[in-house]
């Protein structure tokens, strides 16, 4: 599953893997969690040291992959809730667009995608997943929406974890980090050519399950 942010990505995926059995990889809580690491480390996240920084922390790194309680370690310690904030929001696209950063997540995800595909399979969020990290994969979906229904998303997102902002802020926020993330030169979002295309603009969360779970069966992956 990939696309830009507020198409909904995380709540489908996950929903998605506990009603098909699979496991659950959010990608992007990976990228979020270094720049967490980043900024603790007071590198500014735009200097090129900061991934070096980035890449030694991805080795205390641990992605938790069950969809009914998924979560992401930093040496240890859970960093769900301090990964969602507005500091490492602003700083992830800055990080996530070092080729080395990249280089050890997409190595680290291929691994926890290996394994939970022996296991019984994956749902995988993120921004490169069917072009770069599983460019195999059996089912690739590409999620989009337009801005103002992504800003508005991410703004209830936001309200419901206390950080009240106003649409301007969100919308511009949106459209800077999809801007950062689009024409970056390493693994740029973009959609897979053998992708499936939902636009969520007028979709719910249970519209857009539907059409996954037809897909799912249309394709076999369910054992
Ligand atoms: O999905 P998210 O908003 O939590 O992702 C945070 C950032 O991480 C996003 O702005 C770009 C980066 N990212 C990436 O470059 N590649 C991925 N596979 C997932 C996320």
């Amino acid at each position: 599953m990939d696309g830009p942010s507020g198409t909904g990505k995380s709540t489908v995926s996950r929903r998605l893997a506990r009603e098909c059995d699979a496991a659950y990889l959010d990608t992007g809580a990976m990228y979020r969690a270094l720049t967490l690491a980043v900024l603790r480390s007071g590198t500014d996240p735009a200097d090129p040291a900061a991934a070096d920084v980035a890449v030694a922390a991805a080795g205390t790194l641990h992605s938790v992959t069950d969809p009914a309680g998924p979560g992401i370690l930093l040496a240890g310690e859970d960093v769900e809730s301090g990964i969602r904030g507005p500091e490492v929001t602003g700083a992830v696209s800055a990080v996530s667009a070092f080729g080395s950063v990249r280089t050890v997540l997409v190595e680290h995800q291929r691994r926890l995608i290996a394994d939970a595909v022996a296991a019984g399979g994956i749902v995988v969020e993120g921004r490169d997943i069917g072009t770069v990290v599983t460019p195999d994969a059996p089912l690739k979906v590409y999620l989009t929406a337009s801005d103002a229904v992504r800003a508005a998303r991410r703004g209830r997102q936001d309200a419901r974890a206390g950080r009240e902002r106003d649409t301007a802020a969100v919308l511009a926020d949106v459209q800077r980090r999809d801007a950062l993330d689009s024409t970056r030169k390493i693994s740029p979002l973009h959609a897979a050519a053998d992708a499936v295309v939902l636009d969520t603009d007028h979709l719910s969360v249970d519209d857009v399950l539907v059409r996954l779970l037809e897909l799912v069966n249309e394709r076999g992956l369910l054992r």
